[in-house]
């Protein structure tokens, strides 16, 4: 008999293996378990996960709308599936500097969950840091200067540049652009998390640009803190998700020429708050 599904701790801030389970045939308790570990954990693991294209997009969708990239065009037949891919052919990987998800977008994805079928022998690891101990570890003075402010989050920069290296006609696109609250508060948990990245925050509003570039710096090396963090050593079939709303993640290109494969849903979160 399969042990009935249990939560392990990765590290006492952030990240938990979740054992016993088949994601493709999750009971509505087993479902409950693992939203209330995603609230409380911020990035879940699982291991040996047999989850075909079709049926990690039923797992993600129990979350919500799943949404298509701005840049991506997914897979053949199924938009809202984005490859992650890297070989030796490649001139950049996904996820190479700490980021949330889109956070461009008006409404940021809520959560992602990444399928890797493909791995290098070592390397290829992702980093995750939990934004709530980020908000917490900070003094009481900064955070009562970050409390009501303001950022424009932009994807054009980084999406063009993504486009330019892989030689990638965007045919003059316009990506997503939104202004949202540097600390947003997370709409199940009720805790303030930092909202702001290097992969697409641009400027805080109001502020003169030397001061809003220096309080970016400022927390972009704070966010990049090891105590915040956890790192996952990916195997074939593992699954990694997690909440964009109150994480970061980085995802490591240290294995080139080997390959590292698989894919990620997305799922569509509401404008932070
Ligand atoms: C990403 O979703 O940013 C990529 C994560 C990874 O490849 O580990």
């Amino acid at each position: 008999m399969t042990p009935p599904l249990s939560v392990h701790p990765v590290t006492p801030v952030i990240g938990a293996e979740i054992h016993g389970v088949d994601l493709s045939r999750l009971t509505d308790a087993e479902f409950a378990t693992i939203r209330d570990a995603l609230w409380t954990h911020c990035v879940l693991f699982f291991r040996d996960q047999d989850l075909p294209i079709e049926r990690h997009k039923v797992f993600g969708a129990r979350f919500g709308e799943l949404v298509v990239h701005p840049n991506d065009p997914g897979v053949d037949g199924h938009p809202e599936v984005m490859p992650i891919h890297a070989d030796r052919n490649s001139v950049r990987a996904t996820g190479e500097q700490w980021h949330s998800d889109v956070s461009c977008d008006p409404r940021p994805p809520m959560g992602s969950i990444l399928r890797m079928h493909t791995v290098p022998d070592t390397g290829g690891d992702t980093l995750f840091a939990n934004m709530y101990a980020a908000y917490e570890a900070l003094s009481e003075r900064m955070r009562g200067l970050l409390d009501g402010l303001t950022a424009v989050h932009d994807g054009g920069p980084y999406y063009r540049e993504v486009n330019r290296l892989v030689g990638r006609d965007d045919g003059g696109r316009a990506y997503p652009s939104a202004e949202h609250p540097v600390v947003r508060t997370h709409p199940e948990t009720g805790r303030k998390a930092l909202f702001v990245n290097q992969m697409f925050t641009q400027y805080i509003v109001g502020l003169p640009a030397g001061e809003s570039r220096a309080i970016l710096g400022l927390l972009f090396d704070h966010v990049a803190r090891p105590d915040f963090q956890c790192r996952f050593r990916w195997r074939p079939d593992s699954v990694a998700m997690w909440d964009n709303r109150c994480t970061q993640h980085h995802a490591i290109w240290d294995y080139w020429p080997e390959t590292r494969s698989g894919y990620r849903v997305t799922i569509r979160g509401e404008a932070p708050v």
